[in-house]
């Protein structure tokens, strides 16, 4: 595996495989390139099934052993099962979805290999639902993750993002996936940034405070240096309920335990979700070229959030130098 002068491995790659979206979530940073482009934006700029297919053979070769494939909406690539089954063996496949097309597709993504899956559910009510999606299909969705749950992906994952629209919801969240075998719950932090509106943002620390209060085990988890909480049971009891909270913006030490670099649907590889300056892209590229590309773009990775920044005298911020000398 490839260390960048953080000293962070890069095991893990995360590849949006298109920015249509039948949703258009209020919140959506689109993969950190922003709301420009609204739903179901033209594809013609979408890598290929054999682009997305060469990048994973390469960075297998580098030992990068997890691929999470994103969108926009993955799903509505008709080809995903396709690039599941191509994917290197060496790798787990997870995906992150909305979940409306896993009724009918989520046994064929299992039998092509998918292992894990994250599907974003922002409230347990249809009408804050459709306020914050835009989207009137509750229903599939709920449906989605029943599906996903036979086909055999345990845990299903599901993602919430905690902001104004949904705070209040957390709670019956909670008591959701406490009451439903195979689910987790992920509580994801509000990226302000790219979505036009900061004054949406809570204190994460105040799920946090909750969270601590209602769990009967607190685990730590290295990866992105999370936090997992259990109610009524613990990591050993399948019956109990388990929560993440994902804070990159708060947590000071958050981009210090990134291991995973990702890749736009347009095939540009960045080595930051919120870093736009560092893109290459390698949809055209030969596997030798993409392999010299990877290695100057894990060697260029600099954390985002967290103490590595200082702001300057001019008030923007900038790199902080002596964490390079650690
Ligand atoms: N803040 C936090 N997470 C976001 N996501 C999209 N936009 C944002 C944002 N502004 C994440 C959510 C969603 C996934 C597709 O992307 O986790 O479930
Ligand atoms: Fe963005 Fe995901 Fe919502 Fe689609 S479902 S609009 S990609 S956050």
């Amino acid at each position: 595996m490839l260390t960048d002068e953080f000293g962070r491995e890069v095991s893990g790659i995360r590849i949006s495989l298109t920015d249509r979206c039948n949703f258009d979530c209020v919140y959506c940073h689109n993969e950190g390139l922003g709301d420009t482009r609204g739903p179901m934006a033209p594809q013609d700029e979408e890598m290929s099934a054999d682009d997305v297919v060469r990048i994973l053979e390469v960075v297998a070769e580098f030992g990068v052993d997890s691929v999470k494939f994103t969108g926009g909406e993955p799903m509505l690539r008709e080809d995903l099962e396709e690039i599941i089954a191509r994917t290197p063996d060496t790798m787990e496949v997870s995906l992150t979805t909305n979940g409306t097309f896993l009724p009918d597709r989520a046994e064929g993504l299992v039998e092509a290999g998918l292992e894990r899956v994250n599907v974003s559910q922002d409230a347990l009510d249809p009408s804050a639902f459709a306020e914050v999606t835009k989207s009137g299909a509750y229903d599939r969705v709920i449906e989605g993750v029943e599906a996903a749950l036979e086909a055999g992906l345990d845990p299903v994952k599901l993602n919430m993002v905690v902001f104004e629209h949904t705070a209040g919801y957390v709670p019956e969240m909670v008591d959701h996936v406490a009451d439903n075998d195979g689910l987790q719950l992920q509580l994801i932090e509000y990226m302000p940034e790219l979505t036009g509106h900061p004054e949406w943002n809570i204190d994460i620390q105040r799920v946090h405070d909750w969270l601590a209060e209602q769990a009967t085990a607190i685990e730590h988890r290295e990866m992105h240096d999370r936090k997992r909480y259990w109610i009524g049971g613990g990591p050993s009891d399948d019956s109990s309920g388990m929560v993440e909270i994902v804070d990159p913006v708060e947590n000071p030490t958050f981009c210090a335990n990134c291991h995973r670099v990702r890749v736009t649907h347009e095939g540009y590889l960045k080595g930051c979700l919120n870093r736009n300056d560092d893109l290459r892209s390698m949809g055209e590229m030969t596997k030798a070229e993409i392999r010299e590309a990877y290695r100057e773009v894990v060697a260029n990775r600099v954390p985002y959030y967290g103490e590595y920044l200082v702001q300057g005298e001019n008030g923007e911020w900038e790199f902080n130098e002596t964490y390079l000398e650690v």
